[in-house]
């Protein structure tokens, strides 16, 4: 792509033939994403005023970022930075999973819990769910944990910059609650969950670029899971709210039953997936 001084409707032309070639999925949008950056306006902004012509100093990045979306199929939201989640803005970068739409659900179900809670987002990967529910539910007590260090460091800077009391540890599952963290009401996850096997099928934004850690989860994607109901079983965590794939709702519920949660209710996402699964600890349940 050649831009010389151009306006943002031959900005877009251009990028649209280079991301439609190249296979992406939402070719226009994404056009419109990265020439609204370039020009330092929002995207209703550009398509109402299509004549715009383009800074000279962000023809150049802007040609760069087209390339990485195109050739590369670096997911748009690394390339601008950032990923909308409920009502907050979060940075994100390589180091941590792009929250998805569906894992707003998870915040959700926890607007439920009674004043107070102390909550754990396990594998918080970039804070979304732990930071959104703090900024919707602000008496919550809420921590985040993750086996990254990288996460970590991302959600703590999320926190900061969006000025949400939410204290953040490294640590495998239910374990990084004795770094300190104490006793939790409820635990809040979206683990991995996708099948090993999964990965020849995944879109190259997904594989290339987002951390294989926060994916894959064995052969049947339920390694993590299976493990994180074990440990809340053994640990007697009142309230449970796990984000599922496609398939393992079974699996999951049958695990709960038998790890004295009862009735473990679920959700289906937009596109009717089951997606999360809420449990409560029966009463008078003991550890085990
Ligand atoms: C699917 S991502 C979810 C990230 C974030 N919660 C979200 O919804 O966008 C899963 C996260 O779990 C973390 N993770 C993987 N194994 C873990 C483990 N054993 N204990 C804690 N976190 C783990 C990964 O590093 C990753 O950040």
């Amino acid at each position: 792509m050649a831009f010389a001084t151009i306006t943002a409707q031959e900005a877009l032309d251009s990028a649209l033939v280079a991301l439609s070639a190249s296979g992406v999925d939402s070719p226009r949008l994404d056009a419109e994403l990265l020439i609204a950056r370039a020009c330092g306006v929002d995207r209703a902004t550009l398509v109402a005023a299509p004549e715009t012509i383009l800074p000279a100093e962000s023809i150049a990045p802007l040609r760069e970022w087209v390339r990485r979306r195109a050739l590369e199929r670096e997911p748009l939201a690394y390339i601008l930075g950032s990923k909308p989640f409920r009502r907050i803005e979060l940075t994100v970068d390589h180091r941590v999973l792009i929250p998805r739409p569906e894992t707003e659900l998870l915040v959700d179900v926890a607007l439920a819990l009674p004043a107070q809670a102390r909550v754990l987002d396990v594998g918080t990967g970039s804070g979304a769910i732990a930071l959104a529910l703090k900024h919707e539910r602000p008496d919550l007590r809420i921590a985040g944990s993750d086996t990254s260090a990288d996460a970590i460091d991302v959600a703590r800077a999320n926190a900061a910059r969006l000025d949400l009391d939410v204290s953040f540890v490294v640590g495998d599952l239910l374990n990084a609650l004795d770094s300190g963290l104490g006793p939790v009401d409820a635990v809040v996850c979206n683990p991995p969950y996708v099948a090993d096997g999964e990965r020849r099928r995944l879109a190259p934004e997904i594989v290339r670029h987002e951390p294989s850690d926060a994916l894959f989860a064995g052969a049947d994607g339920l390694t993590l899971l299976h493990r994180l109901i074990e440990e809340a079983g053994a640990r007697a965590v009142a309230w449970l709210a796990l984000e599922i794939g496609a398939g393992q709702r079974n699996a999951v519920t049958v695990q709960l039953r038998h790890a004295c949660y009862e009735e473990p209710s679920v959700l289906a996402d937009l596109a009717g997936i089951p997606r999360v699964v809420v449990a409560r600890r029966a009463a008078g349940a003991a550890a085990r």
